[in-house]
Order: structure tokens, then sequence, then C-alpha cells
């Protein structure tokens, strides 16, 4: 080859290449750019090689005509290679990007409101030195009612629309029910442990109620049941004031009225003044109370001559429709979201 046409060569390649770089705008661009002018088999390679033909003075002539070629590639080369790969880099970068400082709204559960009230009156009880126990729903006619001085005879029995678990027996230590107060879980605890007792029990009862706005066959009471020496009235009283004051965070006004129970003796209902602010104030029957009566003592093997207290059962359900003035006791058993969501 001519020193002339090696020239001319270099030349047209240089404007190929120069044309050709304008047109990259990809990393795969780059790459057939690389391919087709700087690999091994790419056209400066190839034009590099044919130099060997040339004698030493005419190397000295066209070596540094390519060579000034090839630097000036290289340094393109190297250059947009490094632009390209940072524009993918920082697309990745916006794309992969988390705003650790965005808030996100999170759904989170709430408890039941009879579960908030039970708590509540647990804590109270717990300040005033009682424990909390616990029976079942299902519970021996016995317990519900005979040890209670309630004798299958009693008209009491069907003052409290019970639900019958049958079992074809006549013996009320082997007849269920669904327990229709939490008043046996004062036997049970009773026999378990004897006197002294100071216990509330919070938990489900059932009765075969017409079911309206203020009646569920299901609802919850709790027991409290307070036995030792020399204990009377008074410190009934002074237990329930205390504990409607610190539930309801403001003073509690009561009534009390002689009341019938078969398992106390004297019997009281007790009702409490209610204000809803902008509405008037009533007297609600809240609960029924009395001194223990003494056959309920001796079912519980307790020293009726030494020991003797008060028992009392309150509609948790009620007090939870007071402080949170529901006046629908069915939303209490529903699902429904927008109702538990504010609590
Ligand atoms: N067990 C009674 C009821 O459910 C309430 C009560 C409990 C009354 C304790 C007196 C003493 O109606």
């Amino acid at each position: 080859m001519e020193t002339a046409e090696f020239k001319g060569q270099v030349a047209d390649l240089q404007a190929r290449v120069e044309a050709d770089f304008l047109d990259i705008t990809s990393l795969d661009d780059l790459t057939l750019f690389f391919q087709r002018y700087l690999g091994k088999k790419g056209e400066l390679s190839v034009l590099l090689k044919s130099l060997k033909a040339f004698s030493p003075d005419e190397k000295k002539v066209v070596g540094p005509l390519i060579q000034k070629v090839k630097t000036k590639l290289n340094a393109d080369f190297v250059a947009k290679r490094d632009t390209l790969e940072l524009a993918v880099l920082n697309e990745k970068l916006k794309s992969d990007w988390i705003d650790v400082t965005k808030h996100e709204e999170v759904l989170t559960g709430n408890l039941h409101p009879l579960s908030k009230v039970q708590r509540r009156i647990e804590e109270i009880f717990h300040g005033m030195g009682f424990e909390v126990a616990d029976g079942p729903h299902v519970e021996k006619e016995w317990t519900n009612f005979d040890a209670l001085n309630i004798p299958a005879s009693h008209p009491a029995r069907d003052m409290q629309d019970t639900f019958f678990v049958k079992t074809g027996s006549d013996d009320p230590h082997e007849n269920s029910v669904l327990r229709t107060h939490t008043s046996p879980v004062q036997i049970r605890r009773m026999l378990e442990r004897g006197a002294p007792v100071r216990m509330i029990c919070p938990g489900r009862t059932f009765r075969n109620e017409d079911l309206d706005a203020t009646h569920d066959a299901q609802f919850y009471q709790f027991e409290c049941l307070l036995l030792d020496e020399d204990i009377n009235l008074s410190h009934l009283k002074g237990v329930l004031e205390r504990f409607l004051s610190e539930f309801f965070e403001k003073e509690m006004k009561i009534r009390i009225r002689p009341g019938y129970f078969p398992f106390v003796e004297p019997g009281l209902e007790i009702d409490v003044w209610f204000e809803i602010p902008g509405k008037k104030g009533k007297w609600l029957e809240l609960l029924g109370a009395g001194m223990v009566h003494p056959n309920v003592l001796k079912a519980g093997e307790i020293d009726a001559d030494k020991y003797q207290g008060f028992a009392f059962g309150v509609g948790l359900t009620r007090l939870t429709m007071m402080k949170y003035e529901i006046d629908d006791i069915r939303f209490l058993a529903s699902s429904k979201q927008d109702f538990l969501g504010q609590f």
C-alpha cells in the first residue's frame, strides 16, 4: 500500500468514527461501536496491523497519524462509557428511591369496649385488694341455683329465663345450665379456698330473653364477693361508691332500695344517677346486692359464725353502654368496624 492511500484510509476512518460516535446514545450502542472500530477485528486494529508492510522511514510518517486517531478514540470511548454508566446509575437510583420520612397510614386493631371496661374494672378492684376469679359458662344447676339458696321449687328459678343443657337427669349436680349470672363463682371460690374472700368475677351470662335494644340473650356481669370478720352494709356502700366514682371519673350518686334475691339477706337493688350532657338525668338500675345468706355460706362450707360479708352483681354490659353512650346493645355483638373502631 502506498503511504498516500494509507493516509486516505486513516482520514476516511476518522470521519466515520466521528460521525458514528455522535450517534451513540446507550451502552449497547457503545459496545457495537467498540466492536466495529477498537475490538481485535475492529477497523482500527486491522489498519494498525497493515503498518507492518511499510518501511521504517514510511512508518515514521504514517505511524503517528494512526496513533493520533487511536489515542483520541480511546479517550473518547472511556469518557463516553463513564457518562453513560453514570446516567444508568442515576436512573436506577431514581426508581429505587424510598422516602423513609413518608407517613403511611397504618390500620391498627383496638380492644372491644367490653374488654376495655372489664380491664378497667379489674384495675380498680385490684387497687382495693380484690383478686379476679373465673368460672365456666356451662355451670351445674346446683352451683347456679341450689347452692345459692334457690331450690328446685323456688319461683326464682323461673325469674331468670334459663337455658337448660338437657341431660335427662333430675340431679342438680349433673344437670347443666348456661349460667344465668356470675353468682355461682361465689360458691366455687368459697369451696376452693375458704374465707376470707375478696374477689370479683367478670364474665358472660345467658338468659332466654326477648331481644331488643337493651336485652340480649348473652350479656356480661361481674360479681363481687367479700367475706371477712365484722363485715356490714357500710362496707358494701363504701366499695361501690369508690368503684363507681373511679369508673366514671366523677362522684356518682347511688340510691339503695330493698330488693329480693334468695342468696342475700337483706337484699338490695342499687340504682345510679346518670346524666348525659345535654340530656335529662335519670336513675338507672345497675345492680343487685346484699349480705350473703347463711344458707349460701353453708353451701360454700364457710363458718357462718366467724365470717360474713356482702355480694353484688353488676351489669358489665350496662356499665359499658353507660360509659360510652351506646344506645343499642346489639352493636356490642356486631363486628362492625365503623362501630368498633371508635374505641
Ligand atoms: N345474681 C344477681 C342477678 O344476676 C345479682 C346479685 C348478685 C344480687 C349478688 C345480689 C348479690 O340478678
